[in-house]
């Protein structure tokens, strides 16, 4: 009898604190694959701070960068799947690396589990005051007439900031050097300098500094302008229709997280953008919220697999990939 309840008493300490002990019942890791700063990071922060506080349990930021994120989701695809450890990603990072980079050792698919679908971000073309164009068709013509001499900076192959520079040259004919950050943070803190010259940034990252007249901007990759900015034209008001292209971010936990956590997380980022203050902070950074029917980790899941559908193709065509 005593040894019995010696060995049950045993098993108990062995399962740890998660044992009756309701998740979360310590701070969660959430791994961001750019550096901080970008617009990445701090969508990681707005939306896990307030996550945090519907969870009761702190949100630990973990920044790790390179390769366009796809490191950082390797790191996600091998934590354990305790609920402790999620990442934030976007199309780049969950959906175009899958394309580019063949030698991934995780599948973004099968190695990670769909938590929650995020905002959006359509993307600026932007550039340095020091570019003398005033508006886009002068600043294709200034692109093509000085190639040789401009650089734009993305965050590597694959990252939103290249899939826009792709678009941009597909439809507007242009070529310049892509100088690879770690990430649009730090990057934009170069344009702003002049170090380079343009860039295909998302919104929320370019708009706070050319609010402030640091940066030059040109026209919007959506169908309709942003009601964060309604003065900057849509690259098709702007003559170049054709460069459509938003950044989708989203959650994941390593797969085989149980689907009690992955449902407490999903309401938890659910009731995050539903707070009237952190929607706000979004919307004014030119995000575009998506319902709470949109948010669902299954519908997010499917929507992550049509975005493969369509994006593979395109990335397979540009012929860029990474052995
Ligand atoms: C970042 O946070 O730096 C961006 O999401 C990078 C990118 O994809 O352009």
């Amino acid at each position: 009898m005593l040894r019995r309840v010696a060995l049950a008493l045993l098993a108990v300490a062995a399962a740890g604190p998660a044992f009756g002990q309701a998740y979360p019942n310590k701070p969660i890791n959430l791994i961001v694959p750019f550096a901080a700063g970008g617009p990445t990071d701090v969508m990681a922060r707005i939306v896990g701070e307030r996550m945090a506080k519907e969870l009761g349990q702190q949100f630990v930021i973990d920044n790790v960068t390179g390769a366009a994120g796809s490191i950082a989701m390797g790191k996600l695809a091998r934590s354990t799947p305790d609920g402790y450890t999620i990442g934030i990603g976007h199309l780049g990072t969950n959906v175009v690396n899958g394309a580019i980079y063949r030698n991934l050792n995780y599948d973004l698919i099968n190695d990670l589990e769909p938590v929650a679908l995020l905002p959006s971000n359509p993307l600026l073309v932007v550039t340095s005051n020091q570019v003398p164009a005033k508006d886009l068709k002068e600043l294709v013509a200034y692109l093509k007439a000085n190639a040789d001499k401009i650089s734009g900076g993305t965050a590597g192959l694959g990252s939103g900031s290249h899939i826009g520079a792709l678009a941009f040259f597909a439809v507007t004919g242009t070529n310049y050097q892509l100088v690879p950050y770690r990430g649009t943070g730090p990057a934009v803190q170069d344009l702003i300098a002049n170090q380079i010259q343009v860039m295909i940034d998302q919104s929320s990252n370019s708009l706070p500094h050319i609010r402030a007249g640091k940066l030059k901007v040109y026209a919007v990759t959506a169908k309709q302008r942003t009601a964060a900015a309604p003065d900057i034209p849509t690259t098709a008001e702007a003559g170049f229709p054709g460069i459509e292209v938003a950044i989708w971010h989203g959650l994941w936990a390593p797969k085989g997280t149980p689907k009690e956590i992955i449902d407490k997380l999903n309401a938890a980022a659910v009731k995050a953008l539903q707070d009237p203050e952190i929607r706000g902070k979004l919307e004014n950074l030119g995000q575009d919220i998506p319902t709470p029917e949109q948010m669902k980790a299954d519908a997010f899941g499917t929507y992550q697999k049509a975005e493969f559908a369509k994006w593979k193709p395109i990335i397979d065509k540009a012929g860029v990939k990474v052995e």
